[in-house]
């Protein structure tokens, strides 16, 4: 005990040394002692206060609203950080770490700002926000069909950086070119190549990863077990991850693309019963994803679906499978559309597919709403007369969508132990639900979250159950959360088997092993077992 208190006591001399040279005293006792932590920990004096802001720094709430992708979480109710810090290098990640944990804050790390419950930047605790938006760069090597990516890097900007070294290879990620990396792999993002190549999570190779105690991790250094949580089991249980090191796919020089409407008028239902059937099932190159809509038509309510598509290779090829597996969609060859991967990309996610792929690079999306997703696995196809119910009820509640994204091909090879991600073999399909809109009044947002509750549960008897299975991605705090209290493993084990399944139990054996004093927590992240 004696011996404890004397070496606590020598080692506060040296710090109260430091502290009383440094040159941060405004009126914000919080930001003043992070700014000395960080000099401390070696950033320069004069990058400190361009790194650093508190909510009296005049461009705070531009750096906050920056990248907040969720009008919901941009109320002046919602809570705000007591810090953000946006480093420039690693150095100041592993500081912006080390003095979090010394200021008592709560730690959010945002890289894209996705999160659809804003969980990177929303907290009702006193937290502070480590921003990676400048830790972006990219080094692409198509020697060696691989690139190192930095986690506050966009999906468009890994694209074109791809695209511009070669049009033979991509990446299988998602369709929205303003995600970030960060959070997009580690909670094992997808896209249209999903069939073909599986996920993200399925193609990394190498990692960087800075731990609780600041230290730089790479692969080996880390070890199987966290390398393998950090592909899919969310990066934000676990530490900062820098950068992922990704194998690129090859694409062909031509694929095609089409996005094709039908009503119910115009057999929609039956489209949609033959589509369940073979989706999952047709040639790997082929990925087909369903919008089921409730719109108005011809003045009536009613249901539309869109298909959209991409096949790797031409629309002969394309227009013979679909004759074959899918024809009751009467797709014709003037659907089709046969381009490059990178336009593909482009076409799906609403550009105009002559614009030059430099509009990935854009950081800003055309519009930000507000918004609520929830998510569900098939693994029976839905019958028609199911299928009719579901779609009067949507009509009936108005506002919510689905968007049907067909697993299948790759996705059923790989073990669901593999990567903390377990939806693999025996899914048909994945649900998004879907609302967005643009008016702030709280009543019609409540409106619209209770909508999406009502229709999860109408469909309670169509999709996957024990547990029912969700999408870490589609980010959804109704299917439980964690508050961090002393019942944390059980909080967490709610959601956690939804996102998880078996996996849960490995991951909460890793986060223990790594983090036992769970420093890296949120909403939803995998708690450690108390000891
Ligand atoms: C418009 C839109 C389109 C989308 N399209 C797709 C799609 O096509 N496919 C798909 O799979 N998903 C899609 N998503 C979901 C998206 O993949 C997730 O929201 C993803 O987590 C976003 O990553 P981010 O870095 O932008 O988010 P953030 O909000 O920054 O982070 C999300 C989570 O990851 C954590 N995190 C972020 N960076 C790091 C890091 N460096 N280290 C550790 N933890 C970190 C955060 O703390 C948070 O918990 C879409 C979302 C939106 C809003
Ligand atoms: C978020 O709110 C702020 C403050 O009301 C506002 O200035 C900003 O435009 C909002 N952001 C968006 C994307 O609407
Ligand atoms: C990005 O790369 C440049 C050039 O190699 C380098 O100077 C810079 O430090 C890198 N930035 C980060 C955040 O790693
Ligand atoms: C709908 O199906 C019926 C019966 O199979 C068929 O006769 C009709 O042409 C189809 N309508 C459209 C628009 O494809
Ligand atoms: C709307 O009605 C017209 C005329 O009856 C019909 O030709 C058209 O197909 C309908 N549109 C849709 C989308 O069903």
């Amino acid at each position: 005990m004696a011996s404890n208190m004397l070496s606590t006591f020598l080692l506060l001399l040296p710090l109260i040394a430091s502290t009383s040279q440094t040159i941060f005293v405004s009126a914000d006792p919080t930001y003043d002692s992070f700014a000395n932590c960080l000099a401390e920990n070696g950033i320069p004096r004069d990058q400190i206060s361009r790194i650093l802001y508190s909510p009296t720094s005049s461009s705070f709430s531009s750096v906050l609203n920056a990248y907040v992708r969720n009008l919901r979480f941009n109320t002046t109710s919602t809570k705000k950080p007591s810090i953000i810090v946006t480093p420039l290098q690693l150095q100041g990640v592993q500081a912006a770490v080390l003095c979090t944990k010394q200021s008592n804050l709560q730690l959010k790390i945002r890289s894209g700002g996705h999160d659809y419950e804003g969980i990177s930047y929303v907290s009702e605790n006193n937290f502070v926000i480590l921003d990676m938006f400048n830790i972006r760069n990219i080094t692409v090597d198509i020697s060696t069909k691989t690139a190192w990516v930095q986690t506050g890097a966009t999906l468009g900007e890994l694209y074109y950086r791809i695209w511009k070294q070669s049009n033979v290879y991509g990446f299988p990620a998602g369709v929205c070119p303003t995600v970030g990396v960060g959070g997009h792999i580690s909670g094992g993002g997808y896209g249209p190549l999903l069939r073909k190549f599986g996920l993200t999570v399925d193609n990394v190779v190498d990692a960087q990863i800075i731990d609780v105690n600041g230290n730089v991790l790479d692969r080996k250094g880390m070890g199987e077990d966290l390398f393998w949580a950090i592909r899919g089991g969310g990066g934000a249980s676990f530490g900062v991850v820098l950068s992922y090191k990704i194998n690129l796919v090859p694409v062909p020089p031509i694929v095609t693309v089409f996005n094709v409407q039908r009503t119910q008028a115009q057999n929609a239902t039956d489209i949609l019963v033959q589509w369940q059937n073979v989706a999952s099932k047709y040639d790997d190159n082929l990925f087909i994803r369903v919008l089921v809509q409730p719109v108005t038509i011809n003045k009536s309510r009613g249901i539309r679906l869109t298909f959209i598509a991409l096949y790797l290779g031409d629309s002969n090829s394309l227009l013979s499978v679909i004759n074959s597996k899918l024809p009751k969609l009467g797709l014709k060859k003037s659907d089709c559309i046969e381009t490059s991967w990178i336009r593909s990309m482009l076409f799906w996610m609403n550009f105009d597919i002559k614009t030059a792929p430099e509009a990935l690079l854009s950081r800003t999306p055309d519009s930000v709403n507000f918004l609520k997703r929830k998510s569900d696995y098939v693994q029976t196809p839905i019958p028609k007369t199911a299928l009719t119910s579901i779609f009067a009820k949507m009509v009936q509640l108005g506002k919510v969508g689905f968007v049907f994204n067909p697993y299948g091909g790759r996705m059923g090879q790989i073990a669901e132990t593999e990567t903390p991600f377990p939806h693999r073999a025996g899914i048909i399909y994945k649900i998004q639900y879907s609302v967005n809109w643009q008016d702030a009044s709280p009543d019609l947002a409540q409106q619209y979250l209770a909508q999406a509750k009502e229709l999860y549960s109408f469909m309670t008897p169509y999709v996957s159950s024990n547990p029912r299975q969700a999408f870490l991605n589609y980010r959804d705090l109704d299917i439980g959360s964690t508050t961090n209290g002393k019942d944390n493993y059980n909080e967490g084990r709610v959601y956690g088997l939804k996102y998880f399944k078996g996996n849960f139990d490995r991951l909460v054996r890793v986060k223990t092993a790594v983090d036992p004093g769970n420093f890296f927590k949120n909403e939803q992240s995998i708690p450690p077992l108390s000891h």
